[in-house]
């Protein structure tokens, strides 16, 4: 697999567990998806800043410079968002307002990652596109069980994926 195939694949992931959360019938599951959310997205952003972005940066073109500060200013904003929503009650309007909100910087940012970045990325080639997924997923391995979360989530929701 490649990273950028491994990172879309993410992107799906958290793009569906974005449409569990509204669907989610109380507040217990609200905050549960949330928290997957949270975790996940986490995982993700980290792995792009340790090991995808600074092999995109790597290849050294004027669109590779523009783009990769760019992505991870929006990791930073996203973050920021993500550290204030453990504070607000899932039953307060401000907790969908900021979902709502993270959502559509999530959607945008992945945007730009999968129509331009991972487009770019491709200039590094199969080989390196392939060694650099399976970095990726030995250090997201190597965070231990926290993707665990996903059991809770669904069952809070008493839904199915
Ligand atoms: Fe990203
Ligand atoms: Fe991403």
């Amino acid at each position: 697999m490649k990273a950028t195939e491994l990172l879309k694949k993410q992107h799906r992931e958290v793009k569906g567990l974005f449409r569990q959360v509204k669907k989610a019938s109380d507040a217990r599951g609200r905050r549960a998806g949330m928290e997957e959310i949270a975790s996940k997205l986490e995982a993700h952003m980290r792995i792009e800043e340790q090991i995808f972005y600074p092999a995109v940066q790597e290849i050294g073109t004027k669109k590779a410079e523009e783009l990769v500060p760019e992505a991870y200013e929006e990791h930073h904003v996203a973050q920021l968002v993500l550290k204030e929503l453990p504070q607000v009650d899932p039953k307060d309007e401000r907790f969908e307002a900021k979902m709502t909100v993270l959502e559509e910087l999530i959607e945008h940012h992945v945007e730009e990652e999968e129509k331009e970045m991972f487009k770019l990325a491709e200039k590094l080639g199969d080989d390196r596109l392939s060694e650099l997924a399976e970095e990726m997923q030995g250090a997201m391995g190597a965070e231990g069980g926290r993707a665990s979360g996903g059991s809770t989530m669904r069952a809070a929701a008493g839904g199915r994926r």
